[in-house]
């Protein structure tokens, strides 16, 4: 790994998209600060690249901590070529009329103000070097209504605005900014909470009738990051199996 390969730092490394996205950009030579709430899960990842990865544990919801991370990787490799916010959270099945402000804070604490930390802590390291790449994780329910999951859903809409802003904002500035919004994928985001019955429910509604997988994500996460993909700015992708377009 030479000191020009660039240097990528994702949260929610520990687990699912998080740590499927960092077994493929090793694979291609990037280097890499891996950041999780989850320490432990996080040296699980480590331990399956290649490369040596910055390993930072923080919370995502507090910007103090987010910023800081900032700085220690910055410090550590010298530079920040691209940020991918993915921590996030789930939570139980939940009418509108059964959600709670709870949900809702928490929801909007990790899911989305996260984003905003990231981009405005990661942005400014990025143009002292000319640009760089943010990719945030939304959902297919950034851009759908959600029945069941609408704390959810209007938190990963909010990531959805964020996104087009900062697009417009940084855009001329070298800045490129996107979100991906996959359907569901049976990583322990969706298996720890989710009733088997109403998945299924879901999965019956997909144009393709099952769940996408990590890698079918991470190739689509990989394919955003590329320095190729340079006309790609805020957009909202929706890697869903067609879902979106019903
Ligand atoms: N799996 C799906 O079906 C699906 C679909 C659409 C969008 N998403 C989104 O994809 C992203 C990744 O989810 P996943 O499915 O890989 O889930 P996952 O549970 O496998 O991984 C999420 C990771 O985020 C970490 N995390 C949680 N809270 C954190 C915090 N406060 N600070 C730092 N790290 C924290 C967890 O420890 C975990 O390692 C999330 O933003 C999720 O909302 C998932």
């Amino acid at each position: 790994m030479s000191e020009k390969s660039r240097v990528v730092f994702i949260t929610g490394a520990g687990s699912g998209f998080g740590r499927g996205l960092a077994q493929a950009l090793d694979a291609k030579g990037d280097r890499l600060c891996l950041t999780d709430i989850n320490g432990a899960a996080l040296q699980e990842t480590a331990a399956m690249l290649v490369g040596e990865p910055q390993c930072l544990t923080f919370d995502v919801s507090s910007e103090a901590d987010f910023a800081e991370a900032i700085t220690a990787c910055v410090e550590h490799y010298g530079r920040l070529d691209a940020i991918v916010n993915n921590a996030g959270v789930g939570g139980p099945i939940r009418s509108i009329i059964e959600t709670t402000e709870k949900d809702m804070d928490r929801y909007f604490a990790v899911n989305t103000k996260s984003v905003l930390f990231g981009m405005k802590h990661a942005i400014p390291v990025m143009l002292q070097r000319g640009g760089g790449i943010v990719l945030n994780v939304a959902s297919m329910a950034g851009l759908n209504a959600a029945p069941g999951i609408g704390a959810y859903c209007a938190a990963k809409h909010a990531v959805v605005g964020l996104t087009k802003t900062a697009a417009i904002e940084f855009g001329a500035m070298g800045v490129r900014v996107n979100a991906i919004c996959p359907f569901f994928v049976p990583t322990p985001l969706v298996m720890d909470i989710a009733e088997p019955k109403k998945l299924e429910g879901f999965t019956s509604q997909n144009p393709m009738k099952r769940m996408g997988t990590v890698e079918e994500i991470v190739n689509v996460m990989v394919a955003m990051l590329d320095p190729s993909s340079s006309y790609l700015n805020g957009q909202a992708i929706a890697v869903d199996g067609g879902f979106s377009s019903i």
